[in-house]
Protein backbone atom coordinates (compact mmCIF):
# COMPACT_ATOMS: atom_id res chain seq x y z
CA UNK A 1 0.00 0.00 0.00
CA UNK A 2 2.97 1.82 0.47
CA UNK A 3 3.90 1.46 -3.24
CA UNK A 4 0.93 2.90 -4.09
CA UNK A 5 -1.50 0.13 -4.64
CA UNK A 6 -4.86 0.71 -3.80
CA UNK A 7 -6.65 -2.52 -4.38
CA UNK A 8 -5.69 -6.08 -3.52
CA UNK A 9 -7.67 -9.02 -5.04
CA UNK A 10 -7.81 -12.15 -3.23
CA UNK A 11 -10.35 -14.84 -2.96
CA UNK A 12 -11.99 -17.59 -0.42
CA UNK A 13 -10.96 -20.45 -1.92
CA UNK A 14 -7.15 -19.34 -2.01
CA UNK A 15 -5.07 -21.78 0.43
CA UNK A 16 -8.35 -23.11 1.98
CA UNK A 17 -9.05 -19.22 3.44
CA UNK A 18 -5.51 -18.18 4.43
CA UNK A 19 -5.14 -16.07 1.80
CA UNK A 20 -7.49 -13.98 3.50
CA UNK A 21 -6.21 -14.08 6.59
CA UNK A 22 -3.14 -13.30 5.23
CA UNK A 23 -4.71 -10.02 3.67
CA UNK A 24 -5.80 -9.06 7.19
CA UNK A 25 -3.39 -9.91 9.14
CA UNK A 26 -1.04 -7.55 6.61
CA UNK A 27 -3.20 -5.07 6.19
CA UNK A 28 -6.39 -4.37 8.77
CA UNK A 29 -7.01 -1.54 9.91
CA UNK A 30 -7.49 -1.19 6.51
CA UNK A 31 -6.49 2.82 5.50
CA UNK A 32 -8.36 4.78 3.51
CA UNK A 33 -8.68 4.10 -0.04
CA UNK A 34 -8.04 0.94 0.16
CA UNK A 35 -10.46 -1.57 -1.54
CA UNK A 36 -10.27 -5.41 -0.92
CA UNK A 37 -11.64 -7.57 -3.68
CA UNK A 38 -12.14 -11.04 -2.86
CA UNK A 39 -14.51 -14.29 -4.92
CA UNK A 40 -16.65 -16.98 -4.24
CA UNK A 41 -17.75 -19.25 -6.21
CA UNK A 42 -15.79 -21.87 -6.96
CA UNK A 43 -13.25 -24.04 -4.76
CA UNK A 44 -10.36 -25.77 -5.04
CA UNK A 45 -10.14 -28.73 -2.84
CA UNK A 46 -7.17 -31.00 -4.42
CA UNK A 47 -5.52 -30.29 -7.79
CA UNK A 48 -8.55 -29.13 -10.02
CA UNK A 49 -10.56 -25.84 -9.21
CA UNK A 50 -14.60 -26.95 -9.50
CA UNK A 51 -17.23 -24.36 -9.41
CA UNK A 52 -19.52 -23.99 -6.70
CA UNK A 53 -22.75 -21.46 -7.73
CA UNK A 54 -25.29 -22.84 -5.06
CA UNK A 55 -26.85 -20.15 -3.72
CA UNK A 56 -26.88 -20.60 -0.31
CA UNK A 57 -23.05 -21.42 -0.49
CA UNK A 58 -22.15 -18.33 -1.82
CA UNK A 59 -23.95 -16.44 0.70
CA UNK A 60 -22.14 -18.24 3.46
CA UNK A 61 -18.98 -17.94 1.48
CA UNK A 62 -19.12 -13.80 1.62
CA UNK A 63 -20.09 -14.06 5.19
CA UNK A 64 -16.64 -16.45 6.07
CA UNK A 65 -14.78 -14.05 3.73
CA UNK A 66 -16.14 -10.90 5.82
CA UNK A 67 -15.35 -12.39 9.01
CA UNK A 68 -11.46 -13.75 7.42
CA UNK A 69 -10.82 -10.36 6.41
CA UNK A 70 -11.99 -8.37 9.10
CA UNK A 71 -14.14 -6.65 7.12
CA UNK A 72 -18.19 -5.17 7.98
CA UNK A 73 -18.42 -4.86 4.29
CA UNK A 74 -16.91 -6.33 1.60
CA UNK A 75 -15.91 -3.32 -1.14
CA UNK A 76 -15.95 -5.84 -3.83
CA UNK A 77 -17.49 -9.37 -3.61
CA UNK A 78 -17.15 -11.31 -6.97
CA UNK A 79 -18.26 -14.68 -8.33
CA UNK A 80 -15.19 -16.35 -8.96
CA UNK A 81 -16.78 -18.08 -12.43
CA UNK A 82 -20.16 -19.22 -13.28
CA UNK A 83 -21.42 -22.37 -12.06
CA UNK A 84 -23.47 -24.26 -15.25
CA UNK A 85 -25.23 -26.45 -13.03
CA UNK A 86 -26.88 -23.97 -11.11
CA UNK A 87 -29.38 -21.26 -12.85
CA UNK A 88 -27.55 -18.07 -13.88
CA UNK A 89 -30.76 -16.10 -11.99
CA UNK A 90 -30.08 -18.25 -8.60
CA UNK A 91 -26.79 -17.15 -8.79
CA UNK A 92 -27.80 -13.35 -9.63
CA UNK A 93 -30.05 -13.63 -6.78
CA UNK A 94 -27.27 -14.73 -4.24
CA UNK A 95 -25.54 -11.63 -5.47
CA UNK A 96 -28.27 -9.01 -4.89
CA UNK A 97 -29.48 -10.60 -1.58
CA UNK A 98 -25.83 -9.62 -0.48
CA UNK A 99 -26.00 -6.21 -1.87
CA UNK A 100 -29.56 -5.70 -0.59
CA UNK A 101 -28.38 -6.75 2.94
CA UNK A 102 -25.26 -4.81 3.38
CA UNK A 103 -22.62 -7.26 3.42
CA UNK A 104 -21.39 -6.50 0.00
CA UNK A 105 -21.00 -2.92 -1.55
CA UNK A 106 -20.40 -4.21 -4.83
CA UNK A 107 -20.65 -7.23 -7.03
CA UNK A 108 -18.13 -8.28 -9.73
CA UNK A 109 -18.18 -11.52 -12.06
CA UNK A 110 -15.50 -13.67 -13.26
CA UNK A 111 -14.75 -15.40 -16.58
CA UNK A 112 -18.10 -14.18 -17.76
CA UNK A 113 -19.33 -13.44 -21.61
CA UNK A 114 -21.02 -10.50 -22.64
CA UNK A 115 -24.53 -12.07 -22.69
CA UNK A 116 -23.91 -13.81 -19.71
CA UNK A 117 -22.70 -10.29 -17.96
CA UNK A 118 -25.59 -8.57 -19.48
CA UNK A 119 -27.96 -11.79 -18.02
CA UNK A 120 -26.59 -10.83 -14.41
CA UNK A 121 -27.24 -7.11 -15.02
CA UNK A 122 -30.73 -8.21 -15.38
CA UNK A 123 -30.95 -8.69 -11.47
CA UNK A 124 -27.98 -7.44 -10.07
CA UNK A 125 -25.84 -4.35 -10.89
CA UNK A 126 -22.44 -4.95 -11.74
CA UNK A 127 -19.17 -3.36 -10.91
CA UNK A 128 -16.77 -5.33 -12.59
CA UNK A 129 -15.53 -8.52 -14.41
CA UNK A 130 -12.39 -10.15 -14.36
CA UNK A 131 -11.38 -11.96 -16.92
CA UNK A 132 -8.05 -13.19 -18.52
CA UNK A 133 -6.65 -10.85 -20.91
CA UNK A 134 -2.86 -8.95 -22.00
CA UNK A 135 -0.89 -8.67 -24.82
CA UNK A 136 -1.09 -11.88 -25.41
CA UNK A 137 -4.67 -12.72 -24.87
CA UNK A 138 -7.02 -10.81 -26.59
CA UNK A 139 -9.86 -13.16 -27.10
CA UNK A 140 -12.26 -10.95 -24.97
CA UNK A 141 -11.73 -7.99 -27.00
CA UNK A 142 -15.52 -7.68 -27.12
CA UNK A 143 -16.04 -7.87 -23.42
CA UNK A 144 -13.49 -5.27 -22.97
CA UNK A 145 -15.34 -2.86 -25.18
CA UNK A 146 -18.42 -4.16 -23.70
CA UNK A 147 -17.34 -2.88 -20.27
CA UNK A 148 -15.78 0.37 -21.61
CA UNK A 149 -19.25 1.56 -22.74
CA UNK A 150 -20.77 0.29 -20.22
CA UNK A 151 -18.52 1.89 -17.37
CA UNK A 152 -17.82 -1.60 -15.82
CA UNK A 153 -14.35 -2.37 -14.49
CA UNK A 154 -12.41 -4.48 -15.98
CA UNK A 155 -9.64 -6.62 -14.00
CA UNK A 156 -7.10 -8.81 -16.53
CA UNK A 157 -5.96 -11.76 -14.38
CA UNK A 158 -2.65 -13.01 -15.97
CA UNK A 159 -1.90 -9.35 -17.21
CA UNK A 160 1.86 -10.43 -17.79
CA UNK A 161 1.55 -13.15 -19.92
CA UNK A 162 4.34 -13.36 -22.68
CA UNK A 163 3.91 -15.87 -25.19
CA UNK A 164 6.56 -17.02 -27.95
CA UNK A 165 4.68 -14.97 -29.97
CA UNK A 166 4.39 -11.74 -28.88
CA UNK A 167 7.88 -11.38 -26.40
CA UNK A 168 10.06 -11.05 -29.73
CA UNK A 169 7.67 -7.69 -30.30
CA UNK A 170 7.77 -6.59 -26.61
CA UNK A 171 11.68 -7.04 -25.78
CA UNK A 172 13.02 -4.62 -28.50
CA UNK A 173 10.52 -1.68 -26.81
CA UNK A 174 11.27 -2.30 -23.10
CA UNK A 175 15.23 -2.27 -24.15
CA UNK A 176 14.51 0.99 -26.26
CA UNK A 177 12.45 2.71 -23.40
CA UNK A 178 14.61 1.42 -20.59
CA UNK A 179 12.07 -1.03 -19.02
CA UNK A 180 11.59 -4.33 -18.61
CA UNK A 181 8.91 -6.72 -20.67
CA UNK A 182 6.39 -6.67 -17.29
CA UNK A 183 6.34 -3.27 -17.51
CA UNK A 184 5.28 -2.56 -21.32
CA UNK A 185 2.63 -5.35 -20.95
CA UNK A 186 1.48 -3.11 -17.90
CA UNK A 187 1.48 -0.18 -19.28
CA UNK A 188 0.27 -1.29 -22.22
CA UNK A 189 -2.83 -2.31 -20.69
CA UNK A 190 -3.69 0.73 -18.64
CA UNK A 191 -3.86 2.56 -22.12
CA UNK A 192 -5.26 0.39 -23.89
CA UNK A 193 -8.73 1.11 -22.17
CA UNK A 194 -9.54 3.58 -19.12
CA UNK A 195 -11.81 0.71 -17.30
CA UNK A 196 -8.92 -1.31 -16.68
CA UNK A 197 -7.53 -1.91 -13.82
CA UNK A 198 -4.51 -5.08 -14.30
CA UNK A 199 -4.07 -7.27 -10.75
CA UNK A 200 -0.69 -8.89 -11.68
CA UNK A 201 0.81 -11.08 -8.45
CA UNK A 202 3.81 -11.34 -7.33
CA UNK A 203 5.59 -12.95 -3.81
CA UNK A 204 8.97 -10.31 -4.81
CA UNK A 205 9.33 -7.18 -3.46
CA UNK A 206 11.40 -5.96 -6.15
CA UNK A 207 9.07 -6.92 -8.86
CA UNK A 208 6.42 -5.40 -6.92
CA UNK A 209 8.41 -1.79 -7.35
CA UNK A 210 8.78 -2.41 -10.89
CA UNK A 211 4.92 -3.24 -11.35
CA UNK A 212 3.98 -0.03 -9.64
CA UNK A 213 6.44 1.58 -11.64
CA UNK A 214 4.51 0.83 -14.80
CA UNK A 215 1.91 3.09 -14.39
CA UNK A 216 4.43 6.13 -14.76
CA UNK A 217 5.85 4.83 -18.30
CA UNK A 218 3.38 6.19 -21.41
CA UNK A 219 4.42 3.71 -24.32
CA UNK A 220 4.98 5.90 -27.37
CA UNK A 221 3.19 5.38 -31.03
CA UNK A 222 5.21 3.51 -32.44
CA UNK A 223 5.27 1.02 -29.25
CA UNK A 224 1.62 0.88 -29.74
CA UNK A 225 1.49 0.41 -33.37
CA UNK A 226 3.67 -2.82 -32.95
CA UNK A 227 2.02 -3.67 -29.59
CA UNK A 228 -1.42 -3.69 -31.53
N1 LIG B 1 -10.54 -14.95 -11.87
C1 LIG B 1 -9.77 -15.99 -12.10
O1 LIG B 1 -10.23 -17.03 -12.52
C2 LIG B 1 -8.30 -15.86 -11.85
C3 LIG B 1 -7.39 -16.83 -12.28
C4 LIG B 1 -6.03 -16.63 -12.00
C5 LIG B 1 -5.61 -15.50 -11.31
N2 LIG B 1 -6.54 -14.60 -10.92
C6 LIG B 1 -6.15 -13.39 -10.17
O2 LIG B 1 -5.04 -12.74 -10.75
C7 LIG B 1 -4.28 -12.11 -9.73
C8 LIG B 1 -2.84 -12.52 -9.86
O3 LIG B 1 -2.75 -13.89 -9.97
P1 LIG B 1 -1.43 -14.75 -9.79
O4 LIG B 1 -0.69 -14.26 -8.61
O5 LIG B 1 -1.84 -16.15 -9.86
O6 LIG B 1 -0.60 -14.57 -11.07
P2 LIG B 1 -0.11 -13.62 -12.19
O7 LIG B 1 -0.29 -12.19 -11.92
O8 LIG B 1 -0.73 -14.14 -13.40
O9 LIG B 1 1.43 -13.94 -12.26
C9 LIG B 1 2.22 -14.06 -11.16
C10 LIG B 1 3.60 -14.48 -11.67
O10 LIG B 1 4.20 -13.39 -12.35
C11 LIG B 1 5.47 -13.16 -11.79
N3 LIG B 1 5.76 -11.73 -11.84
C12 LIG B 1 5.09 -10.72 -11.23
N4 LIG B 1 5.63 -9.53 -11.52
C13 LIG B 1 6.70 -9.80 -12.32
C14 LIG B 1 7.65 -8.99 -12.95
N5 LIG B 1 7.64 -7.64 -12.82
N6 LIG B 1 8.60 -9.59 -13.71
C15 LIG B 1 8.63 -10.93 -13.86
N7 LIG B 1 7.73 -11.75 -13.30
C16 LIG B 1 6.78 -11.19 -12.53
C17 LIG B 1 5.40 -13.70 -10.38
O11 LIG B 1 6.66 -14.10 -9.94
P3 LIG B 1 7.30 -13.40 -8.64
O12 LIG B 1 6.52 -13.83 -7.48
O13 LIG B 1 8.71 -13.89 -8.66
O14 LIG B 1 7.21 -11.91 -8.89
C18 LIG B 1 4.48 -14.90 -10.55
O15 LIG B 1 5.19 -16.02 -10.99
C19 LIG B 1 -4.88 -12.52 -8.41
O16 LIG B 1 -5.65 -11.47 -7.94
C20 LIG B 1 -5.75 -13.71 -8.76
O17 LIG B 1 -6.89 -13.81 -7.96
C21 LIG B 1 -7.85 -14.75 -11.18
Amino acid sequence: MEAGCQLIDTADAYALGLNEELVADALSPYGDGVLIATKAGQAGPGTRWVPLGRPDYLIQQAHVSRLRLKLEVIPLFQLHRVDPTVPLADQAGALKHLLDDGVVEAVGLSRVSVAQLEEFREIVPIASVQNKYSLSDRSDEDLLEHCEREGIAFLPWRPLELSETVAPTVQPIADRLGVTPSQVALAWLLQRSPVMLPIPGTASPTHLAENVAARDLTLDDEALAALS
